[in-house]
């Protein structure tokens, strides 16, 4: 309804106010799926007994690559091993902030060479500050810039020392949060960045991956978050990637979906199904490259 002067405002509830998003320009990460498999099973998504398809997960992957450069984002590209089927899943192999690069180590022995290879492509890179960490650290699979925090996961891979080594290599404050379901094993599966350019950032989350001090956490930093369900956090819709007002994110998260597009953001989806077979969405294959 309309109001006259000094009276107060009446809101019609059904009237979206949602925001105009920004998006801003976004430099990643990603490694070809050439070598993808599910030959071993560190988290419960995967399942060796299962077939995969190599060329489906590539043709996936190269469809994800497309879509953000469609949008206007530049996707750096790091030659795939033979042998590391997971080295697809780029963001468990480093933090950038400013510039500066906090490396990975991996809880299972069967990730562990992936660092490495990692390590030697931000050298050639040019990265100056290089830091490969001392405890178990499976960096953005873990670790969320809010664009002034550091969200940091623990409870399944990342060890709660690697939290603090980030706060003095990264120079930034971290926030430790506590992850409590085996199937939501880093936090990249339960949270993620709608906005973090914003002095609020906007943060979308499954509360249940969380130990309850830490949603009480969440909801006293982010009173105003997206709130996921059940549906979404098991096709991996969490998984997803903003860029300040696209949100990429699996098809099957319409649920999340709904919710973001009345925030203003506009979702874009992506079929990540031969990839969810190893516990990874469209997050998991992309690292940010801030500065
Ligand atoms: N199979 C991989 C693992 O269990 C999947 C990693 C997914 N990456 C992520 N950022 N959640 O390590």
């Amino acid at each position: 309804s309309i109001s006259g002067p000094g009276e107060p405002i009446t809101l019609d509830i059904a009237t979206p106010l949602a925001p105009t998003r920004m998006p801003t320009t976004r430099r990643y990460l990603m490694c070809p799926p050439t070598y993808f498999t599910v030959e071993y099973a560190i988290n419960p998504w995967m399942d060796p007994t299962q077939p995969t398809s190599t060329s489906l997960a590539v043709e996936q992957w190269t469809a994800l690559k497309e879509t953000y450069e469609r949008l206007g984002h530049q996707v750096d590209v790091i030659e795939p091993v033979v042998g590391l089927p997971d080295m697809v899943f780029s963001a468990n192999s480093g933090t950038v902030i400013d510039g500066r690069v906090l490396g990975s180590r991996f809880r299972a022995s069967q990730r562990s060479a992936e660092a490495d290879h990692f390590r030697r492509w931000f050298l050639g890179a040019g990265y100056k500050s290089v830091v490969m960490p001392t405890a178990v650290n499976e960096a953005e699979g873990d670790f969320t810039w809010t664009g002034s925090l550091l969200l940091a996961g623990t409870g399944f891979r990342t060890d709660p020392h690697a939290h603090s080594e980030a706060q003095e290599v990264l120079g930034v404050p971290v926030v430790s949060l506590q992850l409590v379901d085996p199937r939501f094993y880093h936090l990249d599966v339960a949270l993620f960045m709608l906005d973090d350019q914003s002095p609020s950032p906007l943060v979308a989350y499954y509360p249940e991956a969380f130990s309850p001090g830490s949603q009480a956490v969440l909801k006293r930093l982010f009173p105003d978050a997206v709130i996921a369900n059940d549906d979404d956090a098991v096709c991996l819709g969490l998984n997803a990637v903003s860029d300040g007002k696209h949100v990429v994110m699996p098809v099957e998260a319409t649920h999340l979906a709904e919710q973001v597009a009345r925030r203003g953001f506009e979702p874009v989806f992506v079929d990540i199904s031969e990839l969810r077979k190893s516990g990874g969405g469209p997050k998991c294959c992309t690292m940010e490259l801030r500065g």
